[in-house]
């Protein structure tokens, strides 16, 4: 972290999430009590380039909100954090949102509609600008795949280092796979992209509360230990994961791992996405003596 910062362009979505948390989940069919709700701006795409931003990147963030009230909501959050939203566009239409259920166990179900979301489906020549000009373009799934696989295409012949969080799992073009540099998958992922991933030169597989395993394509693997903590929520412990190693990623996978282990860590402490995600000053207090 010693070095200029790096820029981080994240493409992705950004969503209200409405948070309900419940001591245990109802089955089909079943109505239970709840605990507690809340409105919590998240997305996976906001959530990630907030833990950029927090973890001491040069964030920009390329997305769609809609024109409600969650809109402008969302965008000054983003800003708020350190965002730099000058490529979020307004959009016709609802936000994206989430509606989230957390149990006791600090355990989540998560469903997104995507609104606008849904709408981001052209880059523009400032956006295809600013992707050519930044050190690492990160992405995940819940924008239309042809948009991420033609900011992939421009990343790669940029020089710009291509991370994907392919998250939610659903099909995608091997035109897209052969121009990721670095991929973050959590158990469920690893299994859907088993074939995929062989032929990634850098993957990171999470593993909740166990930690985290780097592997290269020439089988050098690096495990980082799960760091202890109270679980209050894991929503967002993912994104927060893959902001945090982006933001750290030129110091090398070892160290990266380690800060985004830790950051991912923390952010399971408190309820919600965004608001969640701890900032520099927090993970480097949080890193054990001997990581
Ligand atoms: O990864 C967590 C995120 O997934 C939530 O913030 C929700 O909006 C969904 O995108």
């Amino acid at each position: 972290m010693d070095r200029v910062a790096p820029t981080v362009v994240v493409l992705g979505s950004v969503n209200m999430d409405l948070v309900t948390t419940t001591d245990r989940r109802p089955a089909p069919g079943e109505t239970v009590l709840g605990t507690g709700f809340a409105t919590v701006p998240g997305g996976k795409g906001a959530n990630q380039a907030i833990a950029a931003a927090r973890s001491g990147a040069r964030a920009r963030f390329i997305g769609a909100v809609g024109e409600d009230a969650f809109g402008a909501t969302l965008r000054g959050g983003l800003g708020e954090a350190g965002v730099d939203t000058a490529l979020l566009r307004t959009v016709g239409g609802p936000s994206g949102v989430a509606t989230i259920v957390v149990d006791g166990a600090g355990e989540n179900s998560i469903i997104v509609v995507a609104g606008a979301n849904g709408r981001l489906t052209e880059l523009s020549p400032a956006d295809l600008a600013a992707i050519a000009a930044a050190d690492v373009l990160l992405c995940q799934l819940e924008i239309p795949v042809a948009t991420v696989v033609a900011a992939a295409r421009h990343a790669r012949a940029a020089g710009t280092v291509v991370v994907l969080n392919p998250s939610p799992v659903r099909p995608l073009p091997a035109e897209l796979w052969a121009r990721v540099d670095v991929a973050v998958v959590n158990a469920l992922e690893a299994e859907y992209y088993a074939a995929e991933l062989a032929g990634v030169a850098h993957s990171v597989r999470t593993r909740g509360g166990e930690g985290a395993v780097y592997r290269a394509a020439d089988g050098h693997e690096i495990a980082v230990a799960g760091h202890p903590v109270d679980v209050v929520d894991t929503t967002g412990a993912g994104d927060t994961f893959a902001g945090a190693l982006v933001a750290t990623w030129h110091g090398g996978p070892a160290a990266a791992m380690t800060w985004a282990n830790t950051a991912a860590a923390l952010a399971t402490t408190r309820l919600g996405a965004s608001s969640s995600i701890p900032d520099r000053a927090q993970i480097a207090a949080a890193i054990p003596e001997d990581g």
